[in-house]
């Protein structure tokens, strides 16, 4: 069994990104050619923001986000520790220091009862994160945005396809950030990424930023990057789209057929909260076990592929260990990278397939 199953989603979309590709090899425009803008007005429409920017990964869309907003040397971005380094890499490239918030223990995503408490008047934006597939609490989020003139960007490297109060991830904050790594809800054959927005002068920044800052041809209007998303890797994401609301629908029914397995079991496992106005994409299914390592090893024994996302929070991390956030803090994030563990999700997912993930993780935790 593989944990993430992307043969079977090419085999059951291959004519179409097949010939997608083929049409790019046909014409050579490798850079910015026509699927770019296509895959832009397909992703907005979809998001319903007003701009899409497609960038080069989910690293350099938060990178560009932040520099759109002009935030550097000086400036705070609050943000969680509990998340993939991307998150805060970016704003310590940017030149800012990222200020964490523990998570919220049901759901894993930055509390927002705690937010207020970490502003300063060098604070300048909010990074939640929509760890898992599960938007964060962004109406909250936004609020307290609002009430201190910040900036909210939603690391959405997880949760392209999830909906949140009838809003779509991407467009729920100022500006939505998503990755389209190939094991992503949304995938390429390689690192892609895209920026969403509906302000019109921070898609212009962004774009601007994405080709070195220029305004127009060899001109530098401002500081740049070279963030643009291959015209091969935007062709492989439009043959993607063909099933990509079946997919979403698919993760979801899966989701919730772990939950339904696993609380039937009686099992020792705690499940995920999802709250009843959003749903989860699920780019991980991640449950919480104690005694983790032995319970993977269990898996391994009886052939099911597992990951842990994430062992190690950022305070917790050597390039991102300040004295101002000792190892003891944030205390729900540590506890969960305790005991966090995913178990093999995809669209492809046989109905008995999942049976059997299930069936052993019972048998792992009566071992372990
Ligand atoms: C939460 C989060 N943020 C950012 C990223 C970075 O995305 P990418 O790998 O496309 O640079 C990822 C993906 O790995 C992620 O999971």
């Amino acid at each position: 069994m593989q944990f993430i199953d992307l043969k079977s989603q090419y085999q059951a979309l291959k004519t179409g990104i097949d010939a997608r590709i083929q049409q790019v090899l046909d014409h050579g425009q490798y850079i910015m050619g026509p699927e770019v803008a296509e895959l832009e007005a397909a992703l907005a429409r979809l998001t319903g923001a007003k701009h899409c920017i497609t960038v080069s990964s989910g690293t350099e869309a938060l990178l560009i986000a932040l520099m759109a907003e002009g935030i550097g040397p000086g400036h705070e971005v609050i943000t969680t520790p509990f998340t993939f380094a991307a998150t805060a890499e970016t704003i310590v490239l940017a030149g800012a220091k990222p200020v964490y918030v523990d998570i919220r223990p049901g759901d894993c995503n930055i509390d927002p009862a705690l937010i207020e408490a970490a502003i300063t008047p060098a604070t300048r934006a909010i990074m939640p994160v929509s760890l898992y597939g599960q938007v964060a609490d962004m109406d909250e989020i936004n609020a307290i945005a609002a009430r201190h003139g910040l900036s909210v960007i939603e690391d959405a490297a997880q949760s392209f396809g999830a909906s949140y109060k009838g809003r779509m991830s991407c467009n729920v904050s100022r500006i939505g950030a998503t990755s389209f790594f190939p094991s992503k809800p949304l995938g390429c054959y390689g690192d892609g990424g895209a920026l969403f927005t509906s302000d019109d002068a921070l898609a212009q920044a962004m774009r601007e930023i994405r080709v070195h800052g220029q305004s127009a041809r060899y001109t530098h209007t401002r500081v740049g990057v070279g963030g643009r998303m291959d015209t091969l890797q935007c062709a492989v994401v439009l043959g993607k789209l063909e099933r990509f609301e079946w997919e979403i629908t698919q993760r979801k029914r899966l989701g919730d057929r772990y939950a339904e397995l696993i609380q039937a079991s009686g099992v020792p496992v705690e499940l995920l909260d999802v709250a009843s106005d959003r749903d989860c994409v699920w780019a991980q299914y991640t449950v919480k076990v104690d005694d983790r390592a032995a319970v993977i090893a269990a898996l391994k024994e009886q052939g099911i592929p597992t990951a842990v996302h994430y062992p190690r929070p950022l305070h917790r991390q050597p390039a991102y260990e300040r004295p101002d956030c000792p190892p003891t803090c944030f205390p729900h994030a540590n506890r969960a990278a305790d005991r966090v563990m995913s178990l093999p999700m995809s669209a492809d997912l046989g109905d008995a397939e999942q049976q059997r993930v299930v069936e052993a993780l019972v048998n792992a935790m009566a071992t372990a």
